[in-house]
């Protein structure tokens, strides 16, 4: 446990060091679990858009987008149940006065049993060695089994208790478990209560005509008002997709892990709109598709992992996340749901106008059943951020710190360094830059011995350094460093931009999909 700590604040401290994220409003002391994205966040992030943005809207011949407004008529959160619903239980300390949401308190002991079991497969893993089959260990060993029956039993009876509202059973879970609070230890808590995640607002000057409005708390409910126009103008047919990136909003009772969970973020988010009776299909085929997409970037399959829910939203009929191993363990990346035809009934319902799909295929007008894929741009962010970051032990004994990003995310995709700053080769080193820049965010630098360059821009994920040498002034060659390997190579300068594009480029990499 000390070590994932220690590794998710240097997780944090790495993110502001090189440029990634900073606190906002950092000069007055911050916002609480409010973040900016700096020069190197703001392109790795738009990276991971747009990586999304392809593989959704471009590959998909029936998947178009949309950039809905964040402000949105106050009774589209009436139709789709966010007024009444959109709660998380929380429960207070009497000591420390501290608020937790109930659900996380019961999660985070269930994650401590599970750290039990990963102890446990650690353990065996050693004495078997090879011969070990994991799979068979945790649904075989005794003391694994139990403790997965065991989370089992509470995560289920905590779903059932949430789903029935009797907060009074969430309580006495907690009391049951023995779960103190982090801050006083003690066990001294209040009831727990239902809390609205929704950020009010006012538009319109006058304190009289002033209308109560809301800041958006997922993007979805854009696509969903906006379905017919879209099906209409862009005569698009039944089974077909509209997929959105933008800021959602929730004011988070327990806002921390850094921007895991915070109170501004950002979501891509797809409606898929089905034939009722067949959404289970277009939903195990969209866990699938989206698992895949994962997995193409190469972050490691022990990584991820499904969890269906126990507790379903008020919208779903069936719901899985795909859970990423974050610092502080699997947490969940991503959500698919079954939302079955509930929003747009819904919206007929109350706009009064109607929401239906007339299909030739069977001569019969419908409300669309929809199948949703929805993940956090920062959760996502986090997930690749965390994971690359790692230090290495070197031959020589020292180590460095690498930024292993996929190299189709790094924010910057090769260094341009003169091995001195003299001789000509400054002029040589920025000539490349010139060149390459039209195709790929490229930097220049000169400061500082070569080596130390090489760290710098290990430490900030570049997958290429290009060094301009004296052999360069005589036959137009370059060292290219590669970030992971370390292994230099020398080529052209005509080449690097084909090396540089075979390693980058968005294509080859979304074809592992
Ligand atoms: N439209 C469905 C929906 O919003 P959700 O599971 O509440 O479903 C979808 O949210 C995704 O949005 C989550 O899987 C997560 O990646 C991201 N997300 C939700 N709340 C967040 C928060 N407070 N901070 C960062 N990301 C968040």
């Amino acid at each position: 446990m000390a070590n994932q700590e220690d590794k998710f604040k240097k997780v944090i401290s790495h993110a502001k060091e090189y440029g990634y994220v900073f606190q906002s409003s950092e000069i007055y002391d911050g916002l609480s679990a409010v973040y900016d994205y700096a020069q190197n966040g703001t392109e790795l992030k738009n990276n991971i858009k747009q990586y999304w943005w392809k593989a959704m809207v471009q590959l998909h011949d029936n998947i178009v987008g949309i950039d809905s407004a964040i402000f949105m008529h106050p009774t589209v959160w009436k139709a789709s149940g966010h007024v009444d619903a959109f709660n998380d239980p929380l429960i207070d300390n009497k000591d420390s006065k501290k608020r937790y949401r109930a659900d996380v308190l019961i999660e985070d002991y269930c994650a401590k049993i599970e750290n039990k079991i990963e102890k446990e497969v650690t353990k065996a893993t050693k004495r078997f060695g090879d011969a070990f089959n994991k799979q068979e260990f945790i649904t075989t060993n005794p003391r694994v089994v139990g403790y997965q029956e065991k989370i089992d039993t509470i995560l289920s009876r905590m779903g059932s208790s949430l789903e029935k509202e009797d907060l009074e059973d969430v309580r006495n879970l907690i009391d049951e478990l023995d779960i103190v609070c982090p801050v006083s230890g003690s066990k001294n808590w209040t009831d727990v209560k239902q809390f609205n995640l929704m950020f009010g607002t006012k538009l319109g000057a006058s304190a009289d005509s002033a209308m109560d409005l809301y800041l958006r708390p997922e993007t979805a409910q854009g696509i969903f008002v906006n379905f017919l126009n879209v099906q209409k103008t862009g005569r698009m047919k039944i089974p077909f997709g509209i997929a959105q990136i933008g800021k959602a909003f929730r004011n988070e009772i327990v806002a921390r892990q850094f921007i895991f969970r915070q109170r501004e973020f950002e979501q891509m988010e797809m409606q898929f709109f089905v034939r009722p009776g067949t959404q289970k299909e277009w939903y195990e085929s969209w866990k699938e598709n989206r698992i895949k997409w994962h997995l193409s970037l190469g972050l490691g399959e022990d990584n991820y992992r499904f969890h269906d829910h126990d507790k379903l939203a008020h919208y779903a009929d069936a719901a899985a996340d795909i859970e990423f191993k974050f610092p502080f363990g699997f947490k969940e990346l991503e959500g698919i749901h079954s939302r079955t035809d509930f929003d747009l009934s819904s919206h007929e319902k109350h706009s009064g106008k109607k929401l239906q799909y007339f299909d030739h295929e069977i001569n019969e007008s419908y409300v669309p059943y929809v199948v949703e894929t929805s993940i956090g741009v920062d959760r996502m962010f986090l997930a690749v951020f965390s994971n690359s970051l790692v230090e290495e032990e070197l031959e020589n004994g020292s180590t460095r710190t690498v930024l292993k990003l996929p190299a189709v995310l790094a924010p910057t995709k090769a260094a341009i360094l003169p091995l001195v700053k003299k001789d000509g080769l400054p002029e040589i080193a920025k000539e490349i830059v010139e060149d390459l820049k039209w195709d790929h965010k490229v930097i220049y630098d000169e400061k500082d011995a070569v080596g130390r360059r090489y760290r710098r821009q290990d430490a900030n994920g570049t997958p290429f350094c290009i060094t301009v040498d004296h052999q360069t002034i005589e036959d137009k060659t370059v060292t290219i460093r590669h970030r992971d390997t370390m292994e230099q190579k020398r080529v052209a300068i005509t080449d690097l931009k084909s090396i540089i594009d075979a390693e980058v480029s968005m294509k080859e990499w979304l074809k592992r999909i």
